[in-house]
């Protein structure tokens, strides 16, 4: 299979009823794990990364955005299930330029400090660049509320309305449209709200594909819900860390690694190795998520 047009992908999931999931990676085996899950479920599948965490400025390390597209697209061309990939919520213009010159087939800008204007005017430009390389843009109307583990807090979000919605779709041109609609980013511990009465509302006004981003927080009946008025892809994030990290906690724990070889648990691959662990745990949580929201089974129709 190949790198494959988000719009495709989104398209053939609106018209037949699921959604294709975007699993949010940060390294080599979580973006491998995504693959791994969609081979073995023979589903179509985005892949990518989060522009924000990438780009942000309070990274120790300065990352070089190309490495990220490079990789990404390598694992995109040798999937044997349809894959698109995504660089999410970025918050420059720059960074998304340079990932579209590095492979991603999609982008997605975030900023809560425009004005409407200004966010129409930098979408059409991203929508421009963007098609002009073959590639899609998503954007978000309304803002999702943040979760806060540390202290147990939601961020007031805005539920995006409609009309203003329809008109951002209709003057930039953009692709897909990620909604606010009680779904919330990074929550861990109870369920989001989902207002169904909004989805079916905005499912009728939208003419592009509608997104669900919080997917870590969304119950599993509400999640297949969703997807039935009309969301055609969901993203997922924070629980993919979650799993990684519960893993390799746990190998800690129960292995003195002072006293192993190094290898055995890192890069040999082997029974032990708590890499290999951690991406198999990442994995089986991005199969559920297959199954969740229908996507299995749908590659080879594509
Ligand atoms: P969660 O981390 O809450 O699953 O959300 C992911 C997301 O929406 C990325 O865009």
């Amino acid at each position: 299979m190949a790198l494959v047009s988000m719009t495709a992908l989104m398209n053939h999931a609106l018209e037949n009823r699921y959604a294709v999931g975007y699993f949010e990676s940060w390294n080599m085996e979580s973006i491998l794990a995504v693959v791994d899950a969609a081979e073995r479920t023979n589903s179509p599948v985005i892949i990518g990364f989060g522009g924000q965490f990438i780009g942000s400025k309070k990274r120790a390390i300065k990352e070089n955005i190309h490495h990220y597209g490079y990789l990404g697209k390598a694992i995109a061309m040798q999937s044997k299930v349809p894959v698109a990939l995504l660089l999410n919520e970025a918050h420059t213009v720059d960074l998304l330029i340079k990932g579209l010159h590095s492979g991603f087939n999609a982008v997605m800008y975030e900023s809560h400090d425009l004005s409407f204007e200004e966010f129409t005017n930098v979408n059409r430009y991203l929508v421009k660049t963007a098609h002009f390389l073959g590639a899609a843009v998503e954007a978000e109307i309304g803002q999702l509320p943040d979760s806060d583990i540390s202290n147990n807090t939601i961020s007031k979000g805005e539920k995006t309305d409609p009309d203003l919605a329809a008109h951002f779709v209709e003057s930039t041109g953009i692709d897909a449209l990620a909604v606010s609609v009680g779904n919330v980013h990074l929550l861990e511990s109870g369920h989001a709200e989902l207002d169904f009465e909004l989805i079916r509302c905005l499912r009728k006004k939208i003419k592009v594909p509608l997104v669900l981003h919080g997917g870590t927080g969304i119950a599993e009946d509400d999640l297949k819900e969703a997807v039935d008025l009309g969301m055609c892809k969901v993203n997922v994030g924070t629980v993919l860390k979650r799993v990684y990290l519960k893993h390799i906690q746990c190998y800690l724990k129960k292995n003195d690694v002072d006293h192993m070889d190094p290898h055995n648990v890192i890069g040999r691959g082997g029974e032990a190795d708590m890499l290999c662990g951690a991406r198999e745990a990442i994995a089986e949580a991005v199969v559920k998520f297959i199954k969740i929201i229908g996507s299995e089974n749908k590659a080879h129709l594509i």
